[in-house]
């Protein structure tokens, strides 16, 4: 069983990582189109990991006693003034993000959801990740992509990022 408003949180955030996801598909598909691939595989990837993380918060509220509502996703940006905006906008939403998931755990605290807020530790961590990941390639563009080879030396770098399915996706399958 939920508290309403814990309930109401994890399912947006179901609907925000399925957003995340299609705002990096769009980035993927807008830097394929520009013959950025490399940079295009990174995001592709990006994209996998934020369905995954969609599924683990879908699945959370069924193990955990919930109903799942899911609200609709926006339509992500299609057009972006270049690789910089677009590693931009990744760090700005990771960020964005991030608050979200605190606000979940602040939410689920206050109601003394303890099971809730052990379920957001990876989550917390993960952001983390997330924020220095994009942080990351937005500091290397802007050191290193001035000029054609050094742009052409970070795209063959990001060309070789794989998907990897994260263990916390089986932890919670196959439940309700
Ligand atoms: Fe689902 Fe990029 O955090």
């Amino acid at each position: 069983m939920f508290d309403k408003s814990v309930e109401k949180l994890l399912n947006e955030q179901v609907v925000a990582e399925m957003y995340s996801a299609n705002l990096y598909l769009s980035m993927s598909a807008w830097l394929d189109d520009h013959n950025y691939d490399g940079y295009s595989n990174w995001f592709y990837v990006q994209y996998k990991e934020e369905m995954d993380h969609a599924l683990i918060f879908y699945n959370y509220i069924r193990n955990a006693g919930g109903t799942v509502k899911l609200g609709a996703v926006d339509a992500p940006p299609v057009d972006f003034a270049g690789i910089k905006e677009i590693l931009e906008k990744s760090l700005e939403h990771e960020q964005l993000v991030t608050s979200l998931i605190y606000a979940i755990n602040a939410a689920a605290s206050k109601v003394n959801d303890y099971k809730t807020v052990q379920f957001l530790d990876w989550f917390i961590k993960e952001q983390v990740e997330e924020e220095d990941n994009a942080s990351t390639n937005l500091g290397r563009f802007e050191n290193f992509g001035g000029d054609a080879k050094g742009l052409l030396s970070l795209d063959q770098e990001l060309a070789a990022r794989v998907y990897t399915q994260t263990t916390q996706l089986a932890l919670y399958e196959g439940g309700a």
